[in-house]
């Protein structure tokens, strides 16, 4: 028997990924790059898109960049018309962007709650809204980074924890409703090493590795992984589905 070697699995694909000049993002433009993809690299942060593109093409990918804040529906539009003029086709679509809040309920604000619903349940809707279209005509996959959070309760976290189960909510729906032409998955990643750990005490760190069975805090490459895999051909049979990728995090005890 001869084994023939795993073909690359986005050649000829383009994705659209959000937040993609850092972290989990970042890694996941490396990742589809790396299995062909052609990446459009979009973050409010022009520069920080930049960087990660320039990476993506010295390692023979390719990719583009654009400056895009999830949280406007003017600017969504303008992104997936240019990932449609630069290949014709969108076949991933990449909704990562995210920020944890804190606060909790008593002392939340009004403008607090609405912020952070805005930043991380709003603009799905806004980038589900503007890219369906092409996500049908090339039968697509959405996938979506929720968090841990939307799974097991943490203290201070209500309207992170909120927004993030609704983007759970919502792909049940969304894969239900355009069934066999787009399939939606979200990852629900565990404590991840990121910018958003970097002020992380090391006491709480530590406390965190106690509580994951595997040990280890996540790397963004791990969620990159499963996101691939979502966004694959693989997962062709795999929609409306919440992916834990936390190490075992949220299946522990709390001692
Ligand atoms: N790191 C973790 O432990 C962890 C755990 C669970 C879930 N998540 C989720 O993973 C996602 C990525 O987090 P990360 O840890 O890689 O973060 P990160 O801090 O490394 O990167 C976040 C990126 O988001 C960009 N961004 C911020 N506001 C934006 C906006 N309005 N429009 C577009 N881009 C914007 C920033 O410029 C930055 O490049 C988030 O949705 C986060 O909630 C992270």
């Amino acid at each position: 028997m001869t084994v023939a070697a795993a073909p690359a699995r986005f050649t000829g694909r383009t994705a659209l990924l959000t937040a993609a000049g850092s972290g989990i993002g970042a890694a996941t433009a490396r990742r589809l790059a790396a299995e062909g993809a052609s990446v459009l690299v979009t973050d409010v942060d022009a520069k920080a898109a930049q960087r990660v593109t320039e990476e993506i093409r010295a390692g023979g990918g390719r990719a583009e960049d654009r400056p895009l804040d999830v949280t406007s529906p003017d600017q969504w539009a303008t992104a997936v018309a240019e990932a449609e003029s630069w290949t014709g086709r969108l076949d991933v679509l990449h909704l990562n962007a995210g920020r944890n809040l804190p606060g909790a309920a008593h002392e939340l604000d009004d403008a607090a709650w609405h912020d952070q619903l805005r930043l991380c349940l709003d603009s799905v809707f806004y980038g589900v809204r503007a890219a369906v279209p092409l996500l049908r005509t090339a039968r697509g996959a959405v996938v979506i980074t929720s968090s841990v959070h939307a799974a097991i309760g943490f203290k201070g976290f209500p309207a992170y924890a909120a927004a993030k189960g609704g983007i759970d909510a919502l792909v049940r729906q969304l894969a239900a409703e355009y069934g066999g032409r787009i399939r939606f998955n979200s990852v629900l990643p565990g404590a991840v090493v990121t910018a958003l750990w970097a002020e992380t005490p090391p006491e709480y760190k530590a406390q965190t590795i106690a509580r994951t069975p595997v040990g280890r805090l996540g790397t963004p490459e791990d969620i990159a992984a499963a996101v691939a895999f979502l966004a694959s051909e693989d997962a062709s049979f795999v929609t409306g589905q919440n992916l834990l990728v936390d190490g075992g995090r949220s299946i522990s005890s709390q001692e």
